[in-house]
């Protein structure tokens, strides 16, 4: 079993038992996903899952809430699937139930999976409450697992309800702990490691493909495995496309580029854009854009306090766009809550509170003049305001005339 590195497993059990107090007597699975490892790429545990256990490779694990459960040890209880020993030769061996699988995970119960049908009718009934903890799915998406199973249970149970409480971890997962801050910043700071490693091959004439790969190479150098998600490298008119991933063009004299990546650390994302100038001079178009840009994203930044929502931020980086004549020319929102995921969950009309991490990334995109330009730094929600934490990676108009060589 591979597990998440940089946060204590008592800090996990810790959440564990938030988790089981809030659901004040209601029964809850949290499910790790099911589907087979893909051969490019890792497998991914649901987000959920991770957040609660660190673990990171038990396909068609789940972790029970049972606060009925008469055994105090056995209110929260993780469960894994059956060994395979056929299956083992393609992923490799697991670990046998026993002590040392309960100290290695920080769970007092861990049970197989052919154990769940009776535990969970046990627990039904004597809850008669079955709690959704996952994101309650759109009606052309599929049901989630939990609703799904949950539906067989209630159907077989008179008197059983299911209740909708799938607010409660991602409310959790949006206030970051000292620990997970710490991971965001050590993410920001590989791929600030990253970008300072692109800007030495920046000149007219450099492939984007070259600088994808000095980007990956710092992110690499500072202790980054995996990126948080594929980078833009767009030079010119790729920096208009918002989700640029090809990077297979020449980077021309006179381009701007948009470059848009993260690292991820121990699980964690960083999320930083930098728009600059391939030859290191912006022409007047490009640097009134730019201009334009930065000053609705400082705006933007200033906005971000406990009590303020994202949609303030939105609405003071568009007052400045909107001054200068760009108004119609960011077509996506302020920014997006940062954490396991690069999208982590959350609303663009709740308030914001101390602990959250999110995105702030104003853009122009200008197809008739190949301009496109996105600033994006990542804001920790302080008591007092908020804390740049990207802010050690340059990005002004002279610094950015500085990078290319
Ligand atoms: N690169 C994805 C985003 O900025 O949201
Ligand atoms: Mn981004
Ligand atoms: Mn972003």
């Amino acid at each position: 079993m591979r597990m998440l590195d940089g946060i204590e497993l008592s800090e996990y059990a810790k959440r564990r038992e938030a988790v089981l107090k809030s659901l004040k007597g209601s029964v809850g699975l949290v499910f790790a996903g099911d589907h087979p490892p893909p051969l490019r790429g890792d497998w991914d545990p649901n987000f959920h899952f991770l957040y609660l256990t660190g673990i990171l490779d038990e396909v068609g694990a789940m972790v029970f809430f049972d606060p009925t459960a008469p055994d105090p040890d056995k209110r929260i209880i993780l469960f894994l699937r059956p060994t395979n020993p056929e299956q083992d030769i393609w992923d490799g061996l697991r670990e046998p139930l026993g002590q040392a699988l309960r100290e290695k995970t920080g769970f007092k119960t861990v049970m197989r999976t052919t154990m769940l049908p009776r535990l969970l009718t046990e627990a039904a009934r004597r809850s008669k409450k079955l709690a959704l903890l996952h994101p309650i799915a759109n009606y052309n998406a599929p049901i989630g697992p939990d609703y799904e199973l949950f539906q067989k249970v209630a159907a077989r149970l008179p008197g059983c309800g299911i209740e909708d409480r799938a607010d409660l971890i991602v409310g959790m997962r949006q206030i970051k702990s000292p620990a997970e801050i710490r991971q965001i910043e050590a993410a920001i700071k590989a791929t600030k490691s990253g970008i300072e490693r692109l800007w030495k091959s920046l000149k007219p004439g450099v492939s984007e493909r070259t600088l994808h790969q000095e980007l990956i190479r710092g992110f690499e150098d500072a202790g980054s495995k995996r990126v948080a998600f594929d980078p833009i490298v767009g030079s010119g008119a790729n920096g208009v496309i918002l989700h640029y991933k090809q990077n297979d063009q020449i980077a021309q004299d006179g381009d701007l580029m948009v470059l848009d990546c993260g690292a991820s650390i121990n699980g964690y994302a960083a999320d930083v854009t930098r728009s600059f100038p391939v030859n290191g001079k912006f022409t007047d178009d490009q640097r009134e854009v730019f201009t334009t840009v930065l000053k609705a994203q400082e705006a933007a930044i200033k906005a971000i306090k406990p009590g303020a929502m994202m949609s303030d931020a939105d609405k003071a980086a568009r007052r400045v766009l909107e001054k200068a004549g760009f108004g119609d020319y960011m077509p996506h929102g302020i920014g997006h809550h940062l954490g396991l995921e690069t999208h982590d969950p959350g609303l663009y009309h709740e308030e914001l509170k101390p602990g959250m991490v999110v995105t702030i990334e104003p853009g122009v995109y200008l197809p008739h003049k190949g301009i496109g330009v996105r600033i994006e730094d990542d804001i920790l929600v302080t008591k007092e305001g908020n804390r740049n934490l990207s802010a050690g990676i340059p990005k002004s108009a002279a610094e950015m005339e500085r990078v290319s060589k």
